[in-house]
């Protein structure tokens, strides 16, 4: 294992339809969430343990107070590289700041390059800032990588729109599969638009497009179209196909740790912490943790012990 996923908070100014139901979700009172401190010792005893890639996520990581400052306490690691999913709409301020604190890399939850699509699929109209603050990103020099859940009947029209965007930028747009993690309780999403089927779509529209070499642990397969100075990838979450290479681990806000996205949590690290572990019985709980890990994304969903209810802004994908 070496990549932690930090959900920072479970709260969001969106209210993404693949993510939330409209009227959102109940939020956890702030006692319930991990404090900056916790979550700082998490990661303070996972480092020398071989986690070299911190990635924060939420809910939306800068809806949170103090963010800054937790990130300027992970820039102070050694050799930890730090990393951050977003939707954008609260980045304008804080992007010099990141780019000063060394983060280099940086995701962009991004549906649709079109105001009225952008609306329809989060419910609020934050097309023109998001957008805004991507070209922003990118003028700065992140390596940006636009993530897109392809939904039917919502942003179809995305898939060559966004793919078409890393003809002249230099970003990686990855299309992503729709899970059943939205928050109402919907047992299995038809997958009108798995792997193949994007994969399809584009190549239709580009049929030099050649697949790259991918990198052990990456969740996205890579493509390549000649002329373009962006790249394409395609995550299979809801098939699972990457499983064999998984190296992630989770912290949710509310301190559960996860040794695969589609587990309901299999440890109780906030109360653990809070009962007065030390780091080295945490130390010694991650590694039981990791050996249980389940094969793969069936085996984890499998031994839940009820069906997948939980909102994506709890677990932070
Ligand atoms: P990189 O660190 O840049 O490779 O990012 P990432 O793809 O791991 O993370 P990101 O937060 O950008 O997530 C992109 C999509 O991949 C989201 O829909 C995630 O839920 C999904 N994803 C990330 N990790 C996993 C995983 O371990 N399993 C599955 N099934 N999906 C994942
Ligand atoms: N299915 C697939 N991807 C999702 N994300 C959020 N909810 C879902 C879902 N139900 C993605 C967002 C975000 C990333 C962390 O997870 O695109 O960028
Ligand atoms: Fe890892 Fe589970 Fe995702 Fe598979 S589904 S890649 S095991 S987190």
């Amino acid at each position: 294992m070496s990549y932690l996923r930090l959900a920072v908070t479970d709260r969001c100014n969106l209210r993404c339809s693949y993510c939330m139901p409209a009227e959102g979700i109940a939020y956890l009172p702030s006692k319930k969430l991990l404090s900056w401190e916790e979550m700082l010792r998490i990661v303070q005893v996972l480092h020398p343990m071989g986690i070299k890639k911190v990635r924060i996520t939420g809910g939306e990581p800068f809806v949170r107070n103090g963010l800054m400052d937790f990130l300027t306490e992970l820039s102070h690691l050694k050799d930890l590289e730090v990393c951050l999913t977003t939707n954008g709409v609260l980045l304008e301020s804080q992007i010099q700041n990141l780019a000063d604190l060394g983060i280099k890399s940086i995701n962009l939850s991004l549906d649709a390059l079109d105001r009225d699509r952008f609306f329809q699929i989060t419910r609020r109209d934050d097309y023109e800032i998001v957008y805004q603050n991507l070209l922003g990103l990118i003028e700065a020099n992140f390596h940006v990588k636009i993530n897109a859940v392809v939904m039917q009947g919502k942003n179809e029209a995305d898939i060559l729109a966004l793919t078409n965007f890393a003809k002249d930028h230099p970003v990686s747009v990855r299309f992503i599969e729709e899970m059943p993690f939205n928050g109402s309780g919907q047992l299995e999403p038809i997958l009108h638009w798995n792997h193949q089927r994007i994969f399809s779509e584009i190549q239709q529209a580009h049929p030099d497009i050649q697949i790259m070499p991918g990198s052990i642990g990456e969740t996205a397969t890579k493509y390549q179209i000649p002329g373009f100075s962006g790249d394409i990838g395609i995550i299979a979450a809801f098939t699972r196909t990457f499983c064999g290479t998984c190296n992630r681990v989770r912290v949710t806000a509310l301190g559960q740790v996860k040794t695969c996205l589609y587990d309901d949590g299999v440890f109780d690290l906030k109360e653990y912490l809070r009962a007065g572990a030390s780091n080295e019985e945490m130390a010694d709980t991650f590694l039981r943790l990791f050996a249980q890990r389940p094969l793969n994304g069936f085996e984890a969903e499998k031994n839940r012990k009820g069906v997948i209810q939980e909102s994506m802004t709890s677990i932070g994908g």
